[in-house]
């Protein structure tokens, strides 16, 4: 006889409008996995109940997003060392009564960039925001030993604080900017500029100082003003589905210890944002 089916959530909050249990069902489902994945709205009073539960047999883990992702660090046993780095944990497996925390953040941001096979490693890259996202976009550039790392901020001393931790240089969001954008490879927003479907994280006009052969790189889930705007340029544009289905393609991995069906994962993903 089957027994009640394994749990895997989304703790966050909040949580309802997020893809991830449209894919990391369709995972489950398509490998025949017995586990449902919950969204787990939790105010931040509620967080270290949310984590304890996480402790129960038949609870494979959780994700973790906004604005948990910090907070997460303290209540799991053990963190990878990428996640240190990161200082973020969104993904923490239950083995046994014991929680380990992770960020496939830093995998999923990469895994990307290496289907199209950007050589990382040649590059100058300027990554636009110095909050938690930037911080693990900064990590994988650095598992990837980019030429140089740019760092651009509305607040420049959190720019500088970010740069001096990864050896990276720090800049302004503004016209100072250009002299980094003629030599950079490829330019991510890391920013929360774009949900909103019409502000752009820096002037459009800056764009026209990237190499015609330049990549631009926005975190959000969706076309933005700005991927727009650098297509109008001519540049080409990579938006954030793949990272978001490849970091929870990871989480698979580790609370399953299975290969993740991608194709299936992207179909859901698909499927769910339009
Ligand atoms: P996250 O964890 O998503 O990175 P965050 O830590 O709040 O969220 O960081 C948000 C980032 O977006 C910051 O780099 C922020 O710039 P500041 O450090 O100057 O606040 C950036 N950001 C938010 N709104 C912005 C705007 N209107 N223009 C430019 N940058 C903006």
């Amino acid at each position: 006889m089957a027994g009640p089916p394994l749990a895997v959530g989304l703790i966050g909050y909040p949580v309802e409008h997020s893809l991830s249990p449209a894919f990391q069902q369709a995972a489950f489902d398509a490998l025949g996995i017995p586990a449902r994945y919950e969204l787990w709205p939790t105010p931040p009073e509620s967080l270290d109940e949310r984590f304890r539960a996480l402790r129960a047999p038949g609870v494979l883990g959780a994700n973790v997003t906004v604005p948990h992702k910090r907070a997460a660090f303290a209540r799991v046993d053990h963190v990878a060392e990428r996640a240190q780095r990161a200082g973020a944990v969104n993904t923490v497996v239950n083995r046994g009564g014991t929680l380990y925390g992770d960020n496939t953040d830093v995998p999923g941001f990469l895994a990307p960039l290496r289907e199209r096979g950007v050589p990382l490693a040649e590059l100058v890259v300027v990554v636009l925001g110095a909050g938690g996202a930037a911080r693990g976009i900064l990590v994988a550039l650095g598992e990837a030993g980019c030429r140089q790392v740019v760092v651009a901020n509305r607040t420049p001393e959190r720019a500088r604080e970010l740069a001096a931790a990864f050896g990276a240089v720090a800049s302004s969001l503004d016209h100072r900017l250009a002299s980094h954008l003629t030599r950079a490879g490829l330019l991510v927003n890391a920013t929360s500029v774009g949900w909103d479907g019409v502000s752009l994280p820096l002037d459009a006009a800056l764009l026209e100082a990237l190499p015609a052969t330049a990549l631009v790189y926005d975190l959000t889930y969706h076309d933005t003003p700005f991927l727009q705007a650098a297509r109008r340029r001519g540049l080409e544009t990579i938006d954030g589905l793949g990272m978001l289905v490849h970091q929870g393609a990871e989480s698979f991995r580790l609370w399953t210890g299975q290969e993740p069906p991608l194709a299936v994962m992207w179909q859901a993903a698909l499927a769910a944002r339009r």
